[in-house]
Parts: C-alpha cells; structure tokens; sequence
C-alpha cells in the first residue's frame, strides 16, 4: 500500500529524512532505519571544512532558522568510519541516498569515493549560484563517474526551477529535490539591538511548515515542465496528509527535517504510521495512486456571497473583524452585504466554528 519505485529505486514508503542534522552520522542514520524511513538521506559531504557559527538552530512553532552548512566531519571520517558501520547494519531494503555538494570540481573527489556506498546521489546546490551552465557541468562531472540515479537539490532562491529541470535533465541527471531551506532570511532581537541568529552577514535560512506552500509550487512547477524527471519533495512536511499533497503536486518521494526539529524526531515514525489511515480517508488505495493522480485546478471567476450557519455561530463577531470588504455586519446576527462581499473566502477560513459557508471552499 505505501510502496513507491523511482529510477529503479523501491522505497518501502515515500518517506525519507532530508539532508541535515539528523543525518549527520552512522548512528542517526542507523536511528531513520529504525523509524521505518523509506529511504535514507546522509548530511552533505563535501571536501572543504566547514566553518558553522553558534548557535545554528532556532525554531518556534512553523519554522526553524539555520546558518548550518555541510556535514562538520571530513569525507574520510564518512568513508572511514560511519558509511563502513552504516552498511554493517544497514537494511538492504532501503535505498541509501549520499547528499553531496557543490562544485564540479568536489564531484570529481568525492563520487569515485562514494560510489560504492550509494544506491543514488542528491547534490547541493546551495552556495553554487544561478547559472545553469555551472549546474550542468556538476551534473555532467556526476555522470562521468556513476551510473546511479543523481538527483540535484534546488533552493529556493533560484529564480527559474523549469530552466535548472531542463539543464539537469539534458546534462543527465535523473531528477530533483526541491527544495532546499529559503534565504537569505534575518531575525532580529530588539531588546540587544542585535541580530540573534546567522552567518557573519547577518542571515540564516528558513524550513519547515511556513515554506510548504513554497515547495508545493516548486515541485509543481518541475514536474510540469519536465514530466520525464522523478521529483523528491521537501520542505515543511509535518503530517500525512503534507505527504499526501507533495505526491499530488508531482512528488515521486518525500523528505522532511524541520517539523521532526520542533515536534520531536518521533515523527518519522508516526508519519509512516498514519499514513495509511491518511489515504484511507481521501480515498486512495495506495501511494502509487497518489502519485498516478493528477491534481485539477478548477479556477472560476464568479464566487458566491457566504451564507450563516446560525446553529454554530458563536457570535464571535471574527468574521466582521476580518473581512478585507467590510462587508460583514451584525444585526440580531450576522449578515452578509452582497453588495460589498468580493466573494474573497476569507471568512469562511477564519471562521473557527465552520459556520460560514461558501460553495466551492468545503
Ligand atoms: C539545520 C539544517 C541543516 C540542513 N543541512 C542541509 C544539508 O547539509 N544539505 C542540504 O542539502 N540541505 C540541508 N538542509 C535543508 C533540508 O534538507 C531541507 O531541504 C529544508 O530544511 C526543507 O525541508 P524541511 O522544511 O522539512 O526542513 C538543512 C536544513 C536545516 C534546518
């Protein structure tokens, strides 16, 4: 019921760990085994030392800040020690997936390395910039050395994702995943005058539920323009039904870290387990057809005015605050000016008793 195949890789489920600090070593990644992940993502490996201010996490209740950058340990220790421990416990069944980054130049040092640990390669293209060609070429220095599925990681700070789809596709890689955590972003301590959290340029980068709708279109976007490449899905997935979403919007896969960062790392393992009371409820059979389902859009232009509910009307007068249109008003109860309303749904979202109605927002 939760299987999912891409490239040639079976995932007993669709859920993964993303890059990051939950994957930093054998143990953690021996911990994702052990929560029944899909598959395993390791943190980015790259050649250079990596040189991390303290703190580097900061999370309230929908994002979390970070000014992490690669994995703190040298490739040897991952060739050496934790890759070695991994494989002696690893369970064959779950594809392991090597995170690398950035240039092609690295590529060239670490995948001859690597390549023997790897069912697939994810690249970091974080601190590579916006030309294409550049990211080509990484894919290109990637190929020349494996024959596994290569997926290239997005950010969201990249204006263009249709465009870096067709240039990884034409230099030979076998998909995305998109995205990467969102930035430059700042976050300011009044009462210090300061900048609480970041790099020596002020900024950190922001994850976690406030970017899902972020990712949601970008993995959209990718898998429209380029039907042909697999797209892993990440950013802000905090429940089964976020999971059920990605797969909607184009996802062959699904990773997550930040909601496990403020919810508790018990969460890949809860996620897996709703998952199937999840597609129960919407419907489905399985992830397969999940993934096999296209998402429609149904855009119309004329609305309706909402109608009340009078048996849940709480009489909490929210409605009247928020209306962009002010075009709710009371009078023994609430009521609609039709001749204000924009039909916009606000109401209806904010409404906490559900007693608005609006055709076409259920
Ligand atoms: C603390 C932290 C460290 C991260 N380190 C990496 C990394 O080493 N490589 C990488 O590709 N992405 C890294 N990311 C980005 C995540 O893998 C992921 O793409 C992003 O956080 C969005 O997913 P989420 O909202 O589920 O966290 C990191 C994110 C965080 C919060």
């Amino acid at each position: 019921m939760l299987k999912t195949t891409f490239d040639g890789l079976r995932l007993e489920n669709p859920l993964m760990p993303a890059a990051g600090p939950l994957v930093g070593d054998a143990d953690k990644l021996r911990f994702m085994q052990e929560a029944g992940c899909g598959a395993i993502v390791t943190k980015t490996i790259s050649t250079a030392e990596p040189h991390i201010p303290k703190p580097c996490i900061y999370g309230d209740k929908s994002s979390v800040m970070n000014s992490e950058l690669w994995s703190e340990y040298p490739l040897e220790t991952w060739l050496e020690t934790f890759l070695p421990e991994f494989e002696s416990i690893r369970d064959q069944t779950r594809p392991l997936i090597v995170s690398i980054g950035y240039t092609k130049e690295d590529m060239e040092v670490l995948v001859p390395k690597l390549d023997s640990f790897a069912d697939a390669f994810e690249v970091s293209t974080h601190y590579v910039g916006k030309d294409l060609s550049k990211i080509a070429a990484i894919v290109k220095a990637l190929r020349k050395h494996t024959e596994k599925p290569i997926y290239m990681k997005i950010s969201p700070h990249l204006p263009d994702p249709e465009g870096f789809a067709k240039a990884i596709k034409d230099a030979g890689a076998n998909g995305i995943v998109a995205v990467n955590s969102l930035g430059p972003t700042m976050n300011i301590d009044i009462a210090s005058r300061s900048i609480r959290f970041g790099n020596e340029e002020g900024f950190a980068w922001t994850s976690g539920p406030v970017i899902k709708n972020l990712a949601l279109a970008t993995v959209y976007k990718i898998k429209n323009a380029e039907p042909s490449l697999t797209v892993i899905g990440v950013g802000g997935i905090a429940t089964a039904d976020d999971v059920i979403e990605f797969l909607l919007a184009g996802a062959s896969g699904v990773q997550m870290l930040s909601a496990a960062l403020i919810k508790g790392k018990h969460l890949y393992a809860k996620i897996i387990k709703d998952l199937p009371g999840a597609l129960k409820k919407y419907g489905f059979d399985s992830i397969e057809e999940v993934v096999n389902t296209s998402l429609a859009n149904d855009v119309v232009y004329k609305g309706h005015v909402p109608t009340l509910m009078e048996d849940k009307c709480i009489e909490c007068m929210l409605c009247e605050k928020v209306c962009p249109y002010f075009a709710i008003t009371y009078e023994d109860k609430i009521t609609f000016d039709a001749d204000k309303c924009f039909e916009c749904g606000l109401c209806v979202m904010q409404c906490p008793t559900n007693a608005i109605h609006m055709p076409g927002l259920e």
